[in-house]
């Protein structure tokens, strides 16, 4: 561990700034050696603030050099300014003053990907959360909000391109003969929102006009490679613009909104103010080169992005405690967007499984922290599942509260009130409290309180009454730092099913009707339904309308019922899970008492009604065919034992996959897409109710099957087909798979996002040596460890590949071990996100469980950067 600790900062010690800035003007001169930042501060002392203090405490980083500082042009000597820690202190300042400072940087030398680096053969930065400290000495912190004018200098033959925030307002050549080009971002922003880019760079060019008629230019740049790319974007950002017209009466309000890909990018992709800048795997889609999947991610983030000009942008967070505010909102936002543009069902199960997998394990782990936490070491560390996607239901839980309506009056009240403002999560409720007059106190516990809610369900149904009651008991496991916790208002929908297959109808506090939204806000509550024909199956928490953890004992027969008659789709998948859940656990146990597999074939039998039953969305199909994934079979785990899991997985499907070889091959045939490529939401679903079918035929041992398979992969005319074929063939070990993932490369290798696939594919390949093969694919010449994309599918491959990653030797643990410590010194965000799977060690069983804990051990005998002490330290307390 590193001598000094590193220290947490908390919520409650929050203060507003000493200083502001009202105007940023930045100079920067551009070059492979080294870049000069020129900036002048407008700065005055804070109104607000209690403390009148005059020294002015600037953040920095280790990586920026001061070159001379000044006040209103008075250069200061040695004695007037001192460093602390990477802090700049200025001694005494007057009320109000013009800061100049230079400062040298080397973004060729910049591994952290973040601040001013290079990717590719340009320059860009990405500044969320801190890293506008990384090129220059600044307030940086997001309610410091300023005017920012920037000019770009450089030799236009390698960087034709060069921009920033807002609107080109002059360009001209400086004396050395660079060329210099000039950006104003009239709209105040916090220096998070920052961005420069320079480089050699091709346009897609094109226009939207608002609904007010102003004519915006849209303009999507690219290295040239790829600029063929870039349509499918293009069209997302269009309609996202128009949505959130539409949806939430919110208009863009600059000139000219423009996005560039870069390659090497620690994220997804970035808000900045009129210059978005994407991570190119969320920009970049062509039939040939991009599955569905991500097809729809790029839809997705750019909307994300998109939207945020509004939730993020124009009222921002007041601190990084707030994340959530303008993270869990606009996730919500793109969730409602994607639901639009395809299906809403499909949607929300593609989201809630992803939630119940990933963010119900990181609040069941030593990270768990409400989506406002109360203190951090690294706000990196803090972009996490909980903030996003349990945001996200935080939001949606409150939009259930108050209705479609009432939730668009909170949230153009809260648009109205805060415009210009640095905010926090209360004023986000605050508002929507006060445009609809209610009282969401209780609800607020949602931001502050960790860990999944645990729903216990029991009911009672009186026939001579027509009286059914429903026991709702809620109770939320305990949290590092949070021992006992409160009630919170919970929002239930409920249904009731009658043994017909139809909604049965009640009568609820008076009111009659087919659906309820219960208010569960105590510990322990009965709810009572009338008119009650007859004893009903309860469908609870339908379109999984709160985060939380259900408990209802619904035998087999009930959940067979809801999986084939739910009125509510989402809930007909969830039947489906939690009865293969049943049974796979019932296997788990036997795979690890070393019995012979066996199990029922209630599962079966749902199956077949299901694919008998043409009417359905084949996506819904798929989803509900897709067994339990391994790792959400880990969360819901007592102890996670990977190698059972696994074993009890394959034979269930193989049990399946024989009772219905015939109906696969069937919806294989008949899912065939016959037009050329479209990611149309119909076309997506029968793809990828083809390639479910695909997997199952396989797994009944068909030769028919496996022939399909390589026929599949020689014809496909799209990457959704070819890679479903390519994955099936490795994962069923065909004879053809070493010359399969071999032909794959070889057609790929000058397409960086497809050789990531290859990759993460080869990686995950389960084999006598799966280690070595991860070892040699770190050594491969289109390896590159400077970017995240490349690391995250090797490592990602690893993390699916349960032989060589929990291989009983320790040697898959220690593997990982070595590259976060090696990754620490050069980008400790990736480093600290790599760690995840260590984070679990202690639900692991006892003999992994330990291996683990070594590794963690021996990572934090090592100099640390906070990012990775962070998580280390906090999974070993
Ligand atoms: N605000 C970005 C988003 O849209 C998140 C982000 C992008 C980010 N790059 C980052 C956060 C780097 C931290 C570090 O969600
Ligand atoms: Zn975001």
């Amino acid at each position: 561990m590193a001598e000094q600790q590193p220290a947490a900062i908390y919520l409650k010690d929050y203060q507003v700034p000493n200083f502001l800035i009202d105007k940023t003007e930045l100079t920067f001169d551009l070059d492979e050696t080294q870049t000069i930042v020129t900036s002048r501060l407008h700065i005055r002392r804070n109104p607000d603030s209690d403390q009148q203090t005059s020294a002015l405490v600037l953040d920095g980083g280790e990586d920026v050099t001061l070159i001379a500082v000044a006040i209103d042009g008075y250069t200061l000597p040695k004695e007037e300014y001192r460093f602390q820690d990477d802090k700049l202190v200025i001694t005494a300042t007057p009320e109000s003053f013009v800061l100049t400072c230079e400062t040298l940087i080397e973004p060729q030398n910049n591994t952290r990907l973040e601040g001013l680096y290079r990717s590719s053969s340009m320059f860009c930065t990405q500044c969320e959360a801190e890293g506008f400290r990384h090129i220059t000495y600044y307030l940086d912190r997001p309610d410091v909000m300023s005017v920012f004018t920037t000019t770009i200098i450089a030799d236009a033959n390698r960087y034709p391109v060069m921009l920033s925030n807002g609107n080109e307002v002059e360009r001209g050549t400086t004396e050395e003969g660079k060329t210099f080009v000039t950006w104003h971002d009239p709209f105040k922003k916090p220096a998070y929102l920052f961005a420069l880019v320079a480089g050699n760079l091709e346009v897609l060019n094109d226009t939207f006009t608002t609904m007010s008629g102003r004519e915006v230019k849209l303009q999507i740049f690219t290295e040239q490679h790829n600029i063929d790319k870039v349509d499918f974007a293009m069209d997302s950002l269009k309609r996202s613009m128009k949505w959130d017209e539409e949806v939430y009466g919110r208009e863009y309000d600059l000139d000219i909104f423009m996005i560039v890909a870069v390659d090497d990018f620690n994220m997804g992709a970035m808000e900045n103010k009129g210059l978005n800048i994407f991570n190119s795997s969320c920009l970049l889609a062509s039939p040939e080169t991009t599955t569905d999947d991500a097809y729809l991610r790029v839809e997705a983030v750019v909307a994300h992005e998109y939207f945020h000009n509004w939730s993020g942008n124009r009222v921002t967070c007041r601190d990084w405690f707030q994340l959530s505010l303008k993270e869990g909102f606009t996730v919500f936002r793109d969730q409602s967007f994607s639901a639009d543009m395809h299906s809403d069902v499909v949607k929300r199960v593609e989201d809630v499984s992803f939630l119940k997998t990933t963010q119900f394990a990181e609040d069941a782990g030593p990270m768990a922290h409400p989506i406002r936490p109360a203190s951090f070491i690294e706000i990196s560390n803090f972009y996490t599942l909980t903030i996003y996607e349990k945001g996200a239901e935080v939001v949606r839980m409150i939009h259930t509260l108050l209705g479609e309506e009432g939730f668009r009056k909170g949230s153009d009240l809260y648009f109205e009130r805060h415009d210009g403002q640095a905010v926090t999560c209360d004023d986000f409720v605050q508002a929507m409290e006060d445009a609809n007059g209610v009282d969401l106190s209780q609800f607020k516990r949602w931001y502050s309180q960790a860990g999944t809610p645990r729903l216990t369900v029991t009911d009672q149904y009186d026939q001579a009454t027509q009286t059914y009651q429903l026991t709702i008991k809620q109770e939320t496991p305990a949290t590092p730092n949070q021992p006992t916790k409160l009630a919170l208002h919970i929002p239930v929908k409920v249904g009731l099913v009658g043994s017909d297959n139809q909604a049965l109808a009640f009568t609820y506090e008076g009111e009659q009707s087919d659906e309820v939204v219960l208010q569960v806000n105590d510990h322990e509550q009965t709810f009572v339904f009338e008119n009650v024909a007859e004893l009903p199956v309860p469908s609870l928490l339908r379109g999984f309308s709160a985060p939380v953890k259900l408990q209802y004992d619904y035998s087999t027969e009930q959940l067979l019922q809801l999986m084939s008659g739910d009125p509510d789709g989402f809930n007909r998948w969830s039947a489906a899970q939690e009865l293969a859940v049943n049974e796979l656990t019932a296997l788990i146990v036997q795979a690890q008492k070393k019995q012979a597999l066996s199990t029922d074939t209630h599962l079966i039998e749902g199956f077949k009604a299901l694919l008998a039953d043409k009417t359905l969305d084949p996506a819904m199909v798929a989803l509900i065919l897709a067994l339990p994934s391994q790792a959400y079979l880990a969360e819901v785990s007592e102890q996670i034992d990977p190698h059972a899991i696994k074993a009890a997985r394959k034979h269930l499907r193989e049990v399946i996959a024989k009772a219905l070889v015939s109906e696969f091959k069937g919806l294989y045939q008949d899912n065939t897409v016959a037009q050329a490529y479209q990611p149309s939401a119909e076309q997506i679903a029968k793809r990828s109710l083809k390639n479910a079918a695909l997997g199952y035929w396989l797994a009944s041992g068909s030769d028919e099957a496996k022939a399909a398979a390589v026929r599949q992969y020689r014809q496909a005319d799209n990457m959704t087909d070819q890679f479903a074929a390519l994955n099936c063939a490795v994962h069923f070990d065909l004879p053809e798979a070493d010359e399969l993932l071999a032909a794959f490369f070889e057609q790929w290798q000058h397409e960086a996002l497809v050789v990531n696939k290859w990759l993460m594919l080869s990686a995950a390949r389960e084999q006598e040596q799966g280690l070595d093969t991860v070892k040699a694919l770190m050594q491969h010449p289109n390896f590159d460890i400077k970017n995240p994309n490349k690391l995250r599918a090797v490592i990602g491959g690893l993390g699916q590949n349960v032989s060589a990653f929990h291989n009983l030797d320790g040697s898959g643990y220690a593997f990982l071990a070595d590259q976060i410590i090696l990754l620490d010194k050069r980008n400790p965000q990736i480093a600290s996100r790599l760690c995840t799977p260590l984070t679990r060690w202690q639900r692991m069983v006892p003999a992994l469980s330990e291996l683990m804990k070594g590794q963690l051990e021996r990572i934090a005998q090592q100099d640390l950067s906070k990012d990775v002490y962070e998580v280390v330290s906090k999974s070993l307390a």
